[in-house]
């Protein structure tokens, strides 16, 4: 399965910060909000990953990110020109899907807790399977109603009235009939190809599963002031807890076996004496 990771949009709600470099790159603690949702990708199996931003972004996450061969991943590169759309995400990566099933994350979206991604993705034949989340306010996301059976039977964008607390957040599984889908919607009132609008095809053909996440998963939201520092609180405070970090992509590059030993020393080496360098020497002695 490929990935595919959309980092674009405007970012306005973190003006200023947002004005020299995009919402994916500020820091989540001690890293970029980038390398959480890579995490999530690279934790479920997938190497192979498009990076989708704005033209002016791009280089930015280029000399972040390189080509992914650091982490034993490949990484490429495509530009979405405006904010037409976490849609549109699916037609532009149309040539790199081939065809084949793909995952697509939001450049945004911090997880923290198992997935079972990897279950999931590996087990994935057709149709779509999205989340299901449950948060206090859903009026501010996409929100899914299931029946008894947890088969979705709607979901609404933003409802005033939400019939359901499960927001979904922007991780998806889709089959290789998603950017044709994407690409034959007609753009809503805000001029935006919908996310939930390739979600309710899936669910109006039946092919739609979703999954819901528990007590014992954290998805943070990072997109305004309060709720960048609250999950930056929430990583710190984990972190230092458990002395593990999170979504630390060299260390998940070496326990995966992206990478083998010596890369991983290398890796090292090459890093300015910080905490995180100290902490991925410390990984190396324990798993010596
Ligand atoms: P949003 O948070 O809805 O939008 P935004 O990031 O532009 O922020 P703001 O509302 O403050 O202006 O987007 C969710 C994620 O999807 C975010 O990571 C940006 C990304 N995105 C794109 O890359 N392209 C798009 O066309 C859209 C709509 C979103």
């Amino acid at each position: 399965m490929r990935g595919i990771v959309l980092a674009g949009g405007a970012g306005s709600r973190l003006d200023p910060i947002t004005r020299v470099a995009s919402k994916q790159l500020q820091p989540v603690y001690d890293k970029p909000m980038i390398y959480y949702p890579l995490a999530t990708l690279l934790e479920a199996g997938i190497r192979e990953i498009l990076l989708i931003s704005t033209p002016a972004d791009l280089p930015r996450f280029e000399s972040l990110l390189a080509d992914g061969s650091q982490w034993g991943i490949q990484i490429s590169y495509a530009r979405q020109d405006q904010p037409r759309g976490i849609a549109e995400a699916l037609v532009i990566a149309e040539d790199f899907a081939a065809g084949e099933p793909v995952t697509l994350i939001l450049g945004d979206n911090v997880f923290y807790g198992d997935l079972e991604l990897e279950r999931i993705v590996a087990g994935f034949e057709t149709g779509a399977t999205i989340f299901g989340y449950p948060v206090d306010d859903p009026r501010r996301y996409g929100v899914v109603t299931l029946d008894d059976d947890g088969r979705p039977v709607s979901i609404e964008e933003k409802p005033e009235n939400p019939r359901s607390r499960l927001a979904v957040p922007g991780l998806y599984v889709y089959d290789g009939r998603a950017a044709e889908i994407a690409r034959n919607l007609t753009p809503s009132a805000r001029g935006e190809l919908e996310i939930t609008d390739v979600n309710r095809e899936y669910m109006r053909r039946g092919e739609l599963t979703v999954v819901t996440l528990g007590r014992g998963i954290a998805w943070l939201d990072s997109g305004t002031h309060d709720s960048l520092l609250q999950a930056a609180n929430f990583i710190a405070t984990v972190e230092h807890r458990q002395g593990l970090k999170i979504a630390c992509l060299e260390e998940i590059a070496y326990l995966k076996g992206y990478v083998d030993r010596a890369h991983f020393e290398q890796l090292i080496a090459g890093m300015p004496n910080s905490s995180y360098r100290q902490y991925l020497e410390r990984v190396l002695e324990l798993e010596s």
